[in-house]
């Protein structure tokens, strides 16, 4: 879709009203600027960057992704069927999670991924065996939970000693023994991953000091990685995605290049998911109706907790925009909420909009990560459409 004027939120407003409500609008452009940015920043270091699947796994924005050459991160079956139909290459696959199924388990196993991150001495175990029976050696890697506070949400921080995932530092020798001396494990590295929409970069030092501990204590073992995987997390600016629509790669990669001590010939792989996509997408919607309570006034948008549930969820702030507002002089306050039957139905509270009317089309910003992935057909609403915009 070229051609098409942009207004000054830069959106290409044909297309933004011809297209029935709600729908998830993608930047193409600003993904393939971000893609190209990781590409720069990682030149030249032996640097692979897997795209976490789970943050958007619409086919358009993989096919996209993938012909960047980018790895893939899995958490499901589901996923690995997603990516490989967008042609990831299953040798740069990586698949997570504390509950991997064994249908999910063979389908990796038959594509022979990169790489299970194995989460538990059962979990292995039972790689170990199917390994066995398909006459296949699995590539692992054992992901660590090295007890990192990454000082985000608590939904979503996931390195601590209280959470599900990994396996804690203490156990890890008994693992690394166990998984060496397997038949059918091919241990390749170690995983980690601390959390998710990280802004500062003090938890990825202490992460890279804590590999680096690590690295240190198998050196002596003469236990050698081919792989280490640092996870996600990268957290981008909500509250200002028009000044900062891509991440801080630059400072990113920096702290790794500047703290983390490789071996030679080992890769450092990285599993991005909401510093690629988050900000080339927004989800729109129409005002329904605005509705004046005693003490509130109300913008009822057509979208809800189903199209985003990240507001509801999380409390997650997503900046939100009248794009057909005449009266932009004239500045109100509404609580923006959806139509969902749940009083977390809200995708902000007072909000300073134009003088907001029935029919107004609304943006909710950052919405290209976890939105769409996310959404759900509760209240039996159709699921959100989505639309592509480039103009190069
Ligand atoms: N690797 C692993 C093992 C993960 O669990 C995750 C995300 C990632 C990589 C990618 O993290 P990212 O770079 O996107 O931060 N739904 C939440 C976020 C959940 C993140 C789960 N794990 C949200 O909307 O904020």
């Amino acid at each position: 879709m070229g051609n098409s004027t942009l207004n000054h939120y830069g959106f290409a407003m044909d297309i933004v009203q011809q297209t029935p409500t709600p729908f998830y609008y993608y930047d193409i452009d600003l993904l393939r600027d971000t893609l190209q940015a990781i590409r720069q920043h990682t030149a030249g270091f032996p640097y692979r960057v897997h795209y976490a699947v789970k943050a958007n796994g619409n086919p358009r924005i993989l096919n996209e992704i993938a012909t960047y050459g980018l790895g893939a991160d899995l958490v499901s079956g589901g996923e690995m069927q997603a990516a490989l139909k967008a042609h990831f290459d299953p040798k740069g696959m990586n698949y997570s999670g504390v509950g991997k199924t064994d249908w999910e388990i063979k389908l990796g196993l038959e594509h022979d991924l990169g790489c299970f991150n194995v989460e538990s001495i059962p979990e292995l175990e039972v790689i170990n065996q199917l390994a066995g029976q398909m006459g296949k050696r699995a590539n692992i890697a054992i992901r660590v939970n090295p007890d990192i506070d990454a000082h985000t949400h608590k939904y979503i921080t996931t390195g601590t000693a209280d959470n599900k995932f990994g396996i804690g530092t203490e156990a890890l020798d008994q693992v690394v023994d166990l998984a060496l001396s397997m038949p059918n494990i091919n241990l390749r590295g170690l995983h980690f991953h601390i959390g998710s929409q990280i802004t500062l970069m003090e938890p990825y030092v202490m992460l890279c000091d804590t590999i680096n501990r690590l690295q240190e204590h198998y050196a002596q073992r003469d236990i050698h990685f081919e792989i280490i995987n640092v996870g996600g997390g990268l957290g981008v600016d909500y509250t200002d995605p028009d000044n900062h629509p891509i991440a801080d790669l630059k400072q990113y990669f920096d702290t790794f290049k500047q703290h983390i001590s490789l071996k030679p010939g080992q890769e450092l792989h990285f599993e991005l998911g909401r510093a690629i996509v988050c900000q080339c997408g927004s989800l729109i919607a129409r005002v329904v109706f605005v509705k004046q309570s005693r003490n509130r006034k109300f913008a009822i948008l057509d979208a809800g907790m189903t199209d985003l549930i990240r507001p509801a969820l999380y409390e997650a702030h997503h900046m939100i925009q009248n794009l057909t507002s005449s009266k932009i002089e004239h500045i109100d306050t509404y609580d923006v909420v959806g139509p969902v039957c749940e009083s977390s139905d809200v995708f902000g509270r007072d909000c300073h909009l134009p003088l907001t009317q029935r029919g107004d089309l609304i943006a909710i910003r950052s919405a290209g990560a976890y939105g769409e992935s996310m959404a759900s057909r509760y209240n039996m609403r159709a699921l959100p459409q989505a639309v592509f915009c480039t103009r190069r």
